[in-house]
C-alpha cells in the first residue's frame, strides 16, 4: 500500500458515510482506507468494518480525553496515515491531532469533514433536525476542512438540495445522506487528484478559489 494515500476514518455511529468511503476508496487506485477508528463500541460503524473486512479500532474516551487522544495519534503513526475523514465523528479534535496533520502547503490540516447542512448554517449536532424544523426551503451538505471550531473550517465542497413541502423528516434527511455521500466521493476523488484546495470566502480580496498542490507526507 506504499504509493498509496492513506486514510483513517472517524465515526460515531450508523457509519454510512464510513461505508461509503470505503468502498470508494476500494475502487480508486490511489487511495487506501488503512482503518476506522470509532469512540463507540456499539456504534453501528463497528460491524459495517466486520461485513467489509476493514479494520476498526475502538478508542473509548474511559480514561480521560488524553489518554484518548493519544492513543489515537500512535494509531495514525503506526498506520502512517496521510489524511483524516471524518464521518459521523462526534468529538472536536485537539490541536495535537490537527498539528500533526498540519499541511504547510494547504495552509490547514489533512483533517476533512461532512457536514449536514449549508454551513455556516446549522453547524453542531442534528443539523437535519434543526433545519427541518425551522422548515428551511433549501438545506444542504457541506465537506470542509477541519478547524478546532465546530463545523467551522474552510469549505471544501458544498452543494443545496430542496426540502420538498410533502416531505416527512425521513424523506428529506434521505435526500441529504444520498447529497453526503456524493459530496464526500467527489472530495475523496480532489485527494486522490491531489487537487483538495479550499474556497476562499467572498468578502476576502482573492479574486479565484485557493489552489495548492496537495504533497503526501506524514
Ligand atoms: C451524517 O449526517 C453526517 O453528516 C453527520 O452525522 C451523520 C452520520 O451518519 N456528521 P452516518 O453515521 O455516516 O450514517
Amino acid at each position: 500500500m506504499d504509493n498509496k494515500i492513506a486514510i483513517a476514518i472517524f465515526a460515531s455511529g450508523n457509519g454510512s458515510n464510513a461505508e461509503n468511503i470505503i468502498h470508494f476508496a476500494a475502487e480508486n487506485p490511489q487511495l487506501f482506507v488503512a482503518c476506522v477508528i470509532t469512540d463507540q463500541p456499539a456504534a453501528g460503524v463497528v460491524q459495517r468494518c466486520e461485513r467489509l473486512q476493514t479494520l476498526c479500532y475502538t478508542v473509548p474516551r474511559q480514561h480521560g480525553r488524553e489518554d484518548q487522544e493519544q492513543r489515537i495519534l500512535t494509531l495514525l503513526a503506526k498506520h502512517r496515515i496521510d489524511w483524516i475523514c471524518l464521518a459521523g465523528y462526534m468529538r472536536i479534535l485537539s490541536a495535537a491531532i490537527l498539528a500533526k496533520f498540519y499541511d504547510p502547503l494547504l495552509e490547514v490540516a489533512r483533517v476533512i469533514n461532512i457536514h449536514p447542512s449549508l454551513l455556516p448554517a446549522f453547524p453542531g449536532k442534528n443539523a437535519y433536525e434543526r433545519a427541518f424544523s425551522a422548515g428551511v426551503e433549501q438545506s444542504g451538505a457541506t465537506v470542509h476542512f477541519v478547524d478546532e471550531g465546530v463545523d467551522t473550517g474552510p469549505v471544501i465542497l458544498q452543494e443545496s438540495f430542496p426540502r420538498y413541502v410533502t416531505d416527512t423528516f425521513e424523506q428529506f434527511k434521505n435526500r441529504g445522506l444520498e447529497l453526503e455521500y456524493r459530496l464526500y466521493r467527489s472530495a475523496l476523488k480532489l485527494i486522490a487528484e491531489q487537487r483538495i484546495a479550499f474556497k476562499i470566502p467572498p468578502d476576502t480580496d482573492h479574486k479565484t478559489d485557493h489552489k495548492t498542490e496537495q504533497v503526501r507526507g506524514n
